[in-house]
């Protein structure tokens, strides 16, 4: 009998424990109010993002059977409003041309492919095949563009029959299409990843494609391949936005870009020079922002292209905190452009609607406040560079986990410190300091603090600068301390489950 008690008492201590560690576990991953998240297991970069028919369309690398990487999927979901995702059923799945891996998708409102029926467009998707038995087998010509068409609002896809469209002529890296239509050459236009650089295809049907140029070589941070890249029309103007692993400036990967001129063939940057270790242009100067790239055919309903990056950095991707879904979207952001310094500068900055979902919440004038529990939020800021050289944000809970946001005119920075901001044991890398540049002015400076589940993105000015970061305290950051700025608006939104 007192064997018996022993063994029971002992098999209750292990289920505590085993709850405990548990119950702490699920406290560090907070399903985010505002953010995509796949249903379950893996995700990595967002796909084929598209505007068609009302709904905004997002695709994702996705490996439905685990947390980690996998054979790679498409994933699906479909959005009003950028903000509330409906999960479809996985819209690609690996064929025997191999693994779907990153690319895009776009409406042939013009039905140059020919696969439109009955007047309505195709949406098209042009993506990577990575055929993992021959990269085991040794051969250099692994990875090659395929294509698959909807005729229902990307609900059902169809591979195309003579899959790939481009093949591959011995390049290891050789992936993410991205396509986009130039209105000047009446042609298609494809941005590919080609080692550490990128190459521009062209077509006229989006099944044949000739080879135009290619960029890279000499121009900007070469410490890891070039991935995922975009080019994209602002105004009269013409980013390119270059993923980059590793070699990002907090270790892992992160997003550059360059700013020039396109003339349907070839990319020119204009203020940067091949071959001069001049600064490097990064999208956000954060760990946790990688492998974005623009939605298509958005031009009637957004002013500025609509950007959405996996807010997430391989260096320890695959090991943060996750139970049943790992990592999250970045916000849905506007790309613009400013001067700034006699440098031409890309900007993000969430969409406007993204407030629209949060309520006001109002506090006192205190520098001390605690946010509401089980809520997102957004803290309107301002800093006054000609009264005060430095201000901090701190965010704290019960077990004195934290992060701290210092601004410093005099030496122009802008440090995220999240060296205690809860489980780091999964990763040497993940506790960090993280510094942006940003050249203060005389005068008001807007910071816009976002919080919500896991992550944090910090807009400066506007969104001129930004940093996006991950932290996993075992409960929530409530606890506000303000010193030498002002917190203006305060918006909230409870988290959904
Ligand atoms: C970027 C990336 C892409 C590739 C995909 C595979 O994160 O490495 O280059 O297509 O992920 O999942």
């Amino acid at each position: 009998m007192r064997r018996l008690t022993g063994y029971l008492g002992f098999l209750f201590t292990v289920c505590f424990v085993v709850s405990m560690v548990n119950a702490e576990i699920v406290s560090r991953v907070v399903r985010p109010s505002m953010h995509f998240t796949p249903p379950t297991n893996w995700m990595n970069d967002p796909n084929g993002m598209v505007y068609f028919d009302g709904e905004y369309h997002l695709f994702y690398q996705h490996y439905p059977e685990d947390l980690v990487w996998g054979p790679m999927h498409w994933g699906h979901a479909v959005s009003r409003n950028l903000i509330d995702w409906v999960h479809l059923p996985i819209a690609l799945y690996p064929d025997e041309l191999g693994m779907i891996f990153s690319g895009s998708v776009v409406v042939d409102h013009a039905n140059t492919s020919g696969l439109g029926q009955d007047g309505s467009p195709a949406m098209v998707a042009i993506f990577t095949y990575h055929d993992e038995k021959a990269k085991v087998a040794g051969d250099n010509d692994f990875q090659s563009q395929g294509l698959a068409y909807s005729l229902d609002k990307g609900r059902s896809w169809i591979k195309y029959a003579h899959n790939p469209v481009l093949p591959n002529h011995g390049l290891i890296d050789f992936r993410d299409p991205k396509v986009t239509w130039h209105e000047p050459s009446q042609r298609w236009i494809m941005v590919l990843t080609q080692g550490d650089e990128v190459g521009f295809y062209s077509s006229k049907d989006l099944l044949n494609w000739r080879h135009e140029s290619d960029f890279g070589k000499g121009y900007g941070a070469h410490g890891g391949v070039w991935e995922c890249p975009d080019l994209i029309r602002i105004g009269d103007r013409y980013v390119l936005i270059v993923s980059l692993v590793p070699g990002g400036p907090n270790g892992g990967s992160a997003t550059q870009y360059f700013i020039g001129d396109f003339d349907g063939a070839a990319f020119k940057p204009s203020q940067q020079h091949r071959d001069a270790p001049e600064r490097v242009l990064w999208l956000d100067w954060g760990p946790d922002n990688y492998a974005g790239v623009t939605f298509s055919n958005t031009e009637v309903e957004h002013h500025f292209p609509v950007f959405m990056g996996w807010a997430n950095n391989w260096a320890y991707a695959t090991k943060i905190p996750a139970t049943t879904w790992r990592s999250m979207m970045t916000l849905p952001r506007e790309l613009f452009l400013f001067e700034k310094e006699s440098w031409e500068l890309l900007g993000t900055r969430p969409i406007e609607d993204v407030d629209q979902f949060m309520r006001p919440q109002v506090f006192g004038g205190s520098n001390s406040h605690v946010l509401p529990s089980g809520h997102a939020f957004k803290l309107s800021l301002t800093f006054d560079g000609s009264l005060n050289s430095s201000a901090t944000l701190a965010l704290s809970n019960s077990h004195d986990q934290r992060i701290s946001l210092e601004l410093n005119s005099s030496s122009n920075d802008v440090t995220l410190d999240r060296r205690h901001s809860g489980d780091m044991n999964f990763s040497d890398v993940f506790p960090m300091q993280v510094q942006a540049k940003y050249a203060f002015e005389k005068k008001h400076t807007q910071i816009d603090f976002y919080y919500d589940g896991n992550l944090i993105e910090v807009f400066i000015d506007g969104g001129r600068s930004s940093i996006t970061s991950q932290i996993f305290p075992n409960e929530t950051l409530t606890n506000l301390s303000i010193h030498g700025m002002k917190l203006g608006k305060v918006l909230v939104r409870p988290y959904q489950d």
